[in-house]
């Protein structure tokens, strides 16, 4: 069916009383994997067996201000590791982590084949664009799930986010599966479901996978837009990052280090992450892989470089107390509502635009204090946005920071 949905055989209303069953009723794990493997079987697969060395992947199911792509692949390429990475365009909150890359000036993330082969072989790392020949039926399916309300559905999720993994070839994978009110996992028995399933699907595929559950109760960081998640991302790889990225990086390197070479003990593995942070060899690596693919490295030493806003407004409290909680996705829509993000794939985003979080769960404030500071290229966009922020704030008794990392599977 799925095959035949691609060649245009099958009709979109046959394909969407599919995926109304899949959500109403559910599939067995064997129709998942089934699901999956026709996925895969839709388009091209990558065959990286012409690059020598351990060849490793991670994947986020998503989440806000989440940017750790841009520091884990750089991360595992100074360790030794062959980091291909294939990433989306975003639609929703901000960009995908091709959008954030792209706001770094000339760079390029339409890289050919061999293009994509070589700079790997050459340097261990490339981050591209997903190619439209892979897993094509995950494409036109997700559109339809879109329309059809069955986005939601653990076996879809499931098959849609692996069979891009298992057609980008790489042999171990790691997944961070986001839990929370930021997430598509509201709790933690289906954040379990979901990386049971995904585990389990690339047990069946031969791959080796492994998950991590991760908090997104609270945006990752502090920035929410694509050129300000790169600036981020290049002070955490300077090792000046906020303390839960640069820990959630370490953690998801050294997991996925320990799955692909169990010889490295987590503890060590997670020692090597922190020195690669330490040693600066990360942060040159991304000016290797910024200088590959056309971007203009400057960006790393003047992150002026990148696209700034006109406005840059704060959004002070009118509150005071203890933040007990946030509306993870509110601050995700101000984003947005500010251009970082497309609510159709064809919208334009605007680089520069986006929200930095000051104060997050468990923080003191007063009134008049800070909570975030908009960047914003439009007065009307930035006023909508300042209403937003505020209302994403819950002031209360001491809550504590959410734990950053639940479980390990
Ligand atoms: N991400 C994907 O790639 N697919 C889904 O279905 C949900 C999140």
């Amino acid at each position: 069916m799925t095959l035949g949905y691609v060649g245009g055989e099958v009709a979109d209303y046959q394909m969407s009383a599919f995926l109304m069953a899949a959500y109403i009723r559910g599939l067995s794990f064997d129709e998942t994997a089934a699901l999956t493997a026709a996925m895969v079987d839709s388009g091209t697969k990558l065959d990286l067996s012409r690059i020598d060395g351990v060849k490793v992947d991670k994947h986020s199911t998503g989440g806000v201000g989440d940017k750790t792509t841009l520091v884990m692949v750089p991360m595992l390429a100074a360790i030794g590791f062959k980091a291909p990475k294939m990433s989306g365009r975003g639609l929703g909150f901000t960009g995908g982590t091709v959008d954030k890359l792209e706001s770094i000036p000339g760079f390029s993330t339409s890289l050919s084949l061999d293009r994509f082969i070589s700079q790997i072989t050459e340097i261990g790392a490339a981050i591209a664009g997903q190619s439209s020949k892979m897993a094509p039926a995950d494409k036109m399916i997700y559109a339809l799930r879109d329309v059809t309300a069955t986005v939601d559905s653990i076996p879809l999720i499931s098959a849609s986010i692996m069979s891009k993994k298992i057609a980008c070839g790489s042999d171990f994978i790691l997944l961070d599966v986001k839990v929370g009110n930021g997430a598509f996992m509201k709790d933690i028995e289906h954040a379990r479901q979901l990386a049971h399933t995904m585990i389990a699907i690339g047990r069946n595929l031969e791959r080796k996978v492994g998950a991590i559950i991760t908090d997104m109760n609270q945006p990752l960081g502090r920035a929410v837009g694509n050129a300000l998640e790169v600036r981020e991302a290049i002070e955490t790889l300077a090792g000046s990052g906020p303390a839960d990225l640069t820990r959630l990086c370490v953690e998801l390197t050294a997991a996925l280090v320990n799955l692909a070479d169990p010889a490295y003990e987590l503890e060590e593995a997670r020692s090597n992450a922190e020195a690669a942070l330490k040693s600066g060899a990360a942060l040159d690596k991304f000016a290797e892989i910024i200088r590959a693919q056309d971007g203009d490295e400057g960006v790393i030493t003047n992150p002026c470089l990148l696209p700034v806003a006109t406005i840059v407004h704060p959004v002070t409290s009118e509150a005071a107390g203890i933040v007990c909680e946030m509306d993870t996705a509110g601050i995700g829509r101000a984003a947005s509502a500010l251009g970082a993000g497309r609510e159709r794939k064809e919208d334009a985003i605007d680089p520069a635009v986006g929200v930095v979080i000051q104060k997050k769960i468990g923080d003191t404030v007063a009134v008049g204090d800070t909570l975030a500071v908009i960047h914003g290229n439009d007065p009307d966009r930035v006023a909508l946005a300042e209403k937003i922020v505020r209302d994403c704030y819950k002031f209360g008794s001491p809550a504590g920071s959410p734990q950053l990392i639940l479980e390990r599977m």
